[in-house]
């Protein structure tokens, strides 16, 4: 990664993936996703100056312009596209849960998992004592932006009491302030789990009247999520909860039909989610009404594959019908990745989705969802944030072509 300042000369890229068509605060859809109106072709560069990009055009443009400035930097064709961000993440927890495969291999589903002493509220129990929060988000952080990611939406969720889910909130806040990168959007999901010693409608109760008022009282988190599935939070709670969040100013992000079709995909629309995650059982009813309500699917391949799961998303359909859609690591103790890049693999090589569509998925798309109307990221454009990253190869398809090992020579971060 290179930190660098004022103004700066980039030139000689190969394939430029820019997706600035169009207007730059909504998703892109359909065949627009994978256009090569995206894609410049090589050749390219760019000015930037305090850290946003003042001028994109032909090198000989640039340098005929700009040449005189000192610092120039010779990208020799190596391949750009915008820094990618992650818009799902359960980042913060302490334990390890690496011995709950042996039980998935043995047939149990999640939910006979957490019925067993494992799943969510052992981590919250590991959670709630442990000392080493700050550490491990900052060394979560750095293996994040190692893999290429420069936004990061990161939840609660494993305190499950107004204390814990308070302190994880604030440990965000402090990484905020002293780690320029990733940039953290904290989400608040105090609505993940059930508790130990209360029932799901005294944890509800608790959340209304004690846990959500002090969330925004101190105006720690930017958006809330409710794990809305049969067997964790029902429709009502989760609609409950939702609209009282929604009073309070934050934005919704919600879990929905994760395991089966529970409705979730349906609310969040009727609520006016940004985004409705995971979505993979919903119905194309659902669906249609999502997109029609603005509502963006975003889809977590990493998890289906980690729990041994046939069940992936239906993308594909997404692209057809022109449904906004996104893709994320859903970072969590059972899904131990935070690399977009192995996201985007299985999504290409397992679903046969586009490379440059599932691209725009984590830059463009993503971004659009975590206030791009304020901050435009996710896209090379005049005007927009200076993050990006210099794969290794020419060509821009190599981003997620490389399972297991980096495609990215250099993360640029200019301030
Ligand atoms: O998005 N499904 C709910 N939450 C996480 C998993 C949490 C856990 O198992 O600890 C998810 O997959
Ligand atoms: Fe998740």
């Amino acid at each position: 990664m290179a930190h660098v300042d004022n103004m700066h000369i980039f030139v000689n890229a190969g394939a430029m993936a820019h997706f600035s068509t169009g207007d730059l605060t909504q998703p892109l859809v359909g065949l627009q996703m994978s256009s090569s109106e995206q894609i410049h072709p090589p050749g390219f560069g760019f000015v930037i100056e305090s850290g946003i990009y003042k001028k994109i055009a032909h090198s000989e443009e640039i340098l005929a312009e700009f040449g005189g400035v000192s610092n120039i930097h010779d990208f020799a064709g190596r391949s750009i596209i915008p820094g990618f961000v992650d818009a799902h993440t359960h980042l913060l927890w302490d334990g390890d849960r690496s011995n709950e495969i042996r039980m998935r291999q043995q047939g149990m589903s999640y939910a006979e998992i957490a019925a067993a002493g494992g799943g969510i509220r052992h981590t919250v129990s590991e959670t709630r004592v442990s000392d080493n929060l700050h550490r491990i988000g900052q060394e979560r952080m750095e293996i994040s932006l190692a893999h290429g990611t420069t936004s990061l939406e990161v939840k609660s969720g494993y305190g499950l009491d107004t204390e814990t889910e308070l302190r994880i909130l604030q440990i965000y806040q402090d990484l905020h302030s002293e780690c320029a990168s990733p940039r953290l959007y904290p989400t608040w999901m105090g609505a993940h789990d059930i508790p130990h010693g209360l029932n799901r409608r005294e944890y509800v109760e608790q959340i209304l009247s004690e846990q959500l008022p002090a969330i925004l009282d101190q105006g720690i988190a930017t958006a809330a999520d409710v794990f809305c599935e049969p067997g964790w939070f029902t429709i009502e709670d989760t609609e409950e909860i939702c609209k009282e969040a929604d009073r309070g100013g934050l934005t919704l992000r919600l879990h929905v039909d994760e395991f089966t079709d529970g409705g979730g995909l349906e609310l969040a629309a009727e609520l006016g989610a940004v985004t409705a995650d995971h979505a993979i059982h919903s119905s194309d009813d659902a669906r249609a009404a999502a997109a029609e309500a603005g509502t963006m699917q975003g889809f977590l391949p990493g998890t289906p594959y980690v729990m041994g799961s046939d069940a992936w998303p239906p993308i594909q359909q997404c692209i057809d019908e022109e449904w906004p859609w996104t893709l994320a690591t859903d970072f969590n103790p059972n899904c131990q990745s935070l690399s977009i890049p192995m996201a985007g693999s299985l999504v290409t090589h397992r679903l046969k989705i586009d490379p440059i569509a599932s691209l725009a998925a984590v830059t463009r798309n993503a971004a659009c969802g975590l206030n791009n109307a304020d901050r435009l990221q996710g896209v090379i454009a005049e005007g927009a944030i200076a993050n990006f990253i210099e794969l290794k190869s020419s060509l821009v398809e190599s981003w997620c072509q490389s399972p297991g090992h980096s495609p990215i020579e250099n993360t640029w971060i200019i301030e």
